[in-house]
């Protein structure tokens, strides 16, 4: 894993801020009324941190992050292995890439930037389920891993594909509202996404995990999740069936 990474904030110049400053506000205007609760309760925590104006600064949001659930930040060139981003996970760490977009790739870029690493995923971590979540994702990643259940591994990629990005999540009164960082960091996704809200499924993890996912297409199929609390007890049941004493 690329060592000791940090944001070289002064270099940004103004097309980046301006770049940032459009993709925030259009984002933060149209997901009213279609993202969770608990998406916009943190993402209105973090607006000191998370800056609408300006590409945020890193440090910034660690250290909101870490005060709300003890969670830290990695900075890191873009996409990363999966050990790495399991053991990131397992150790209380999330990473983010600091590069952001060009202004012609307003509407679509093929790797996540930064706005879709920190605004699509860095809020709900200030929750402490979703964060309790992330945390116990990363560490049965890891088991898994290590003892060779290739399979498990992918049914797992599964479920972060369609919750972590792609997942709704229903509000108290029982309302499916948005809730994963494809759909909130991206205008099209969430008018996309939104369209399809009648036609959701309900969540069973089972399923999820045998519900393989295209990265280079609009979302067909999408999930909506009852509780987070719940989706944790859930995996930790399915982890229970594994023999991980052959590594
Ligand atoms: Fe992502």
């Amino acid at each position: 894993m690329a060592q000791g990474l940090s944001q070289q904030w002064e270099t940004y110049e103004s097309h980046h801020h301006q770049t940032w400053e459009k993709l925030y506000s259009r984002q933060r205007k149209n997901l009213k009324g279609k993202a969770s609760d608990l998406f916009l309760t943190c993402l209105g925590k973090m607006q000191d941190s998370l800056t609408s104006n300006l590409v945020p600064r890193v440090d910034a949001m660690e250290e909101e992050l870490h005060a709300a659930t003890g969670w830290r930040l990695k900075v890191v060139p873009g996409l990363i292995p999966v050990q790495d981003f399991f053991e990131l996970l397992a150790a209380k760490r999330f990473c983010t890439s600091t590069w952001v977009r060009q202004p012609h790739q307003l509407d679509y870029i093929e790797e996540p930037d930064m706005f879709h690493d920190t605004f699509g995923h860095i809020p709900p971590l200030l929750n402490r389920d979703f964060a309790a979540f992330m945390n116990r994702f990363g560490e049965i990643g890891v088991a898994l891993l290590r003892a060779g259940h290739d399979d498990a591994v992918l049914g797992l990629q599964r479920l972060y594909w369609y919750v972590v990005e792609f997942g709704f999540l229903k509000n108290p009164e029982g309302e499916a509202k948005v809730l994963g960082a494809g759909i909130m960091s991206s205008f099209g996704e969430t008018e996309h996404a939104w369209s399809r809200r009648f036609t959701l499924k309900q969540f069973e993890l089972s399923r999820v995990m045998e519900t393989s996912f295209r990265t280079d297409e609009i979302q067909q199929e999408y999930f909506v999740l009852n509780d987070l609390v719940q989706l944790r007890l859930e995996l930790n049941g399915w982890f229970d069936q594994f023999d991980l004493s052959h590594g």
